[in-house]
């Protein structure tokens, strides 16, 4: 069951607040019965029509694509750049949930689902995203739980985080870190280690929280299961 304005806007009738000024109107009938509540619940049986011309349940898709590096994270880029959208074979109006920096590569999230790619994103989201970077420099345990306890970025501290030294490289004098964080601010990871001193030489989403990047080679993809779905929507809370 689900409410009808956000029944409305889900198949792409036009902006929530526009489709409740439709069912207000009266222009909104739920099998053949004019409907102008705001609470009114429909379900996957009940014909819903605006205008008197039905409304088509777009199908929801989900992608979880592993990223190349020199793909943009948008939808469309000005510069005609390759779009990671480029990458995924439908005629559905898909977008990435949150962003990968050009250069990054790894799991990435693709889906038409506006709701759960709100929810996913939204700072209270708190979804858990693991990274792998090599930086420039030897790091130090210091450094390590600076990272943990958070940093001031542009006066605002960075939440608590999980960072783990994986390698150490003193030869050619570089370190291989995985950090964990629960936030998406931009360029996050990057100006993390730079605040310390460290450039990023590479970054790899490697798990985005349950998910992870197995059976994907870079520039695959692969459809969430049913199951991998419901999953992230107990995540965030989402009733279905
Ligand atoms: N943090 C970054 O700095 N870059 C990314 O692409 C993702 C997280």
């Amino acid at each position: 069951m689900e409410r009808l304005q956000k029944f409305l806007s889900s198949c792409g009738v036009d902006s929530r607040r526009k489709c409740e000024e439709l069912i207000l109107k009266g222009k909104v009938k739920v099998n053949g019965n004019k409907i102008t509540e705001l609470g009114y619940k429909v379900n996957e049986k009940d014909v819903v029509t605006v205008d008197d011309v039905e409304v088509i349940r777009k199908e929801k898709l989900y992608f979880l694509l592993y990223k190349p590096e020199k793909t943009i994270c948008s939808v469309k880029d000005e510069k005609g750049r390759t779009t990671v959208i480029d990458l995924i074979d439908t005629d559905e109006k898909v977008f990435p949930v949150g962003r990968l920096d050009y250069d990054t590569t790894g799991l990435l999230l693709i889906t038409n689902d506006g709701e759960l790619a709100n929810k996913l994103t939204h700072p209270k989201g708190h979804i858990e995203k693991t990274y792998s970077a090599k930086i420039e420099g030897i790091i130090t345990q210091k450094d390590i739980k600076i990272l943990e306890n958070g940093i001031l970025l542009d006066g605002i501290k960075t939440k608590k985080a999980m960072a783990k030294i994986k390698k150490i490289d003193k030869t050619n004098k570089k370190s291989y870190v995985e950090l964990t964080i629960t936030e998406g601010r931009n360029h996050q990871v990057k100006n993390m280690f730079l605040s310390l001193g460290y450039k990023v030489l590479k970054l790899k989403r490697t798990n985005y929280a349950f998910l992870d990047l197995s059976g994907l080679s870079i520039g695959e993809y692969r459809t969430l299961s049913i199951k991998e779905v419901k999953k992230l929507y107990s995540i965030v809370n989402i009733q279905k």
